[in-house]
């Protein structure tokens, strides 16, 4: 998009077109285009269109003030979810930090955060659409500045870097593929309190030694690793996830779980954040429970125990691990509706799910796991009152 359109778009100039364009059922349907050129350009009616369409799929992510904001496709993809960006800008309220530099705002959803948190902000962004954009996001804060440059200001005190992991082939975890660059990051960080938000798949010898890291999840999704600097909560070597608005630190260099062979009462599947962070073992700890096998990471115990940090399972059945036996089971007690998951068995759950044939009205889970005894399929029901 050019940027004299962008700038159109943010504008008032451009409201009417927006409305029309947010009514329609279907913003990229052919007559919605034909609708939209009979009063704006075809790149007027193309942007706004397209707005329309992504405040549409921005809404999963940014709820009812999606329809305020402005996007570009790359910009909603990276934009960080606004819980995490929340617990991000938090710390550095903690740290009585007053003024961040937001360096790769995009759309500015984490600048949202800092600015909402009371810093001042300087947002900083090479795109000059997207640029726009994050201004246009920021309009309500007077404390919040963006800048259209690919240079860090010098006087930068609290810094926040949020590296694009894309390029032209689409999204890439590769370090080298970071723009700004990894080494530019940690350089920029030097000697300064801030954050790099890295993907949660990071291979952990990158994690620098002097940096505190925290694997944050949202709404059972793994989103990101923070790398921290300077930060008191997460000092260097600190390992942690973050679920909801929830930190469990954990210890990845600490013995794993115990294995047990014991039928448990209760399954606890760990969030993807405590496994990512080496979490199971503490969160093991926590529900009194043991490891169904070595690596594998679902948790056995006789007791329910409240925790953010899993969703709990109820055993009802344990089943032998054989598809003729689990088909059977399926028929016998009439499930329709088949959730099947599975850690250390070499299956697909939604091939196995197809060829158990589920009909009827029942609804049930199985969960798939070797454990000492051999594999097993164990029927289960959520605890919701856990989750
Ligand atoms: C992952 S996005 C940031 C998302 C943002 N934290 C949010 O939640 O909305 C990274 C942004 O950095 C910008 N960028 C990449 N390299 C840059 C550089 N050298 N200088 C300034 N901005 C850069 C990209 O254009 C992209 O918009």
């Amino acid at each position: 998009m050019d940027v004299g359109v962008a700038r159109w778009l943010v504008s008032d100039a451009a409201a009417p077109a927006l409305a029309l364009a947010c009514g329609f059922a279907d913003p990229q349907s052919l007559s919605a285009a034909d609708a939209m050129r009979k009063r704006w350009t075809p790149e007027q009616s193309a942007a706004a269109l397209t707005q329309a369409w992504l405040r549409r799929k921005a809404r999963t992510k940014f709820g009812a003030a999606a329809d305020q904001m402005f996007f570009t496709p790359d910009g909603l993809q990276q934009a960080t979810r606004p819980a995490v960006a929340q617990w991000r800008a938090g710390e550095y309220a903690a740290h009585s930090q007053t003024a961040v530099v937001d360096f790769g705002c995009g759309i500015g959803a984490d600048s949202l955060a800092f600015a909402r948190a009371g810093l001042q902000v300087m947002a900083v962004e090479r795109d000059p659409v997207t640029a726009v954009f994050a201004q246009a996001n920021l309009a309500a804060f007077p404390s919040a500045a963006v800048i259209t440059s690919d240079e860090l200001p010098p006087d930068a005190a609290a810094l926040f870097l949020d590296p694009a992991r894309r390029t032209a082939a689409g999204r890439s975890w590769r370090v080298a593929d970071l723009s700004p660059s990894w080494e530019f990051c940690l350089a920029a960080l030097r000697g300064r309190f801030g954050c790099l938000k890295c993907g949660p798949g990071l291979g952990y010898e990158y994690i620098p030694s002097d940096m505190g890291a925290v694997w944050a999840s949202d709404s059972g999704d793994l989103v990101e690793l923070a790398l921290w600097r300077g930060s008191r909560a997460y000092p260097a070597g600190f390992r942690g996830a973050l679920v909801g608005q929830q930190l469990l630190a954990t210890d990845p260099g600490a013995e794993p779980a115990p294995v047990r062979a014991e039928t448990p009462g209760f399954i606890y599947e760990p969030d993807p954040a405590v496994i990512r962070a080496g979490g199971v073992a503490r969160l093991a700890a926590m529900v009194s429970g043991w490891q169904l096998a070595e690596n594998i990471a679902y948790i056995g115990s006789q007791e329910l125990t409240a925790t953010g940090f899993a969703t709990a399972f109820a055993v009802l059945e344990v089943l032998d691990y054989d598809e003729r036996a689990l088909a059977k089971w399926v028929r016998a007690a009439g499930v329709g509706v088949l959730e099947i998951k599975a850690r250390g068995i070499d299956v697909d759950p939604a091939k196995l799910r197809r060829r158990l044939k589920p009909r009827g009205d029942a609804a049930a889970t199985l969960i798939l796991s070797p454990t000492s005894a051999g594999a097993r399929a164990f029927a289960v029901t959520r605890c919701r009152a856990q989750v």
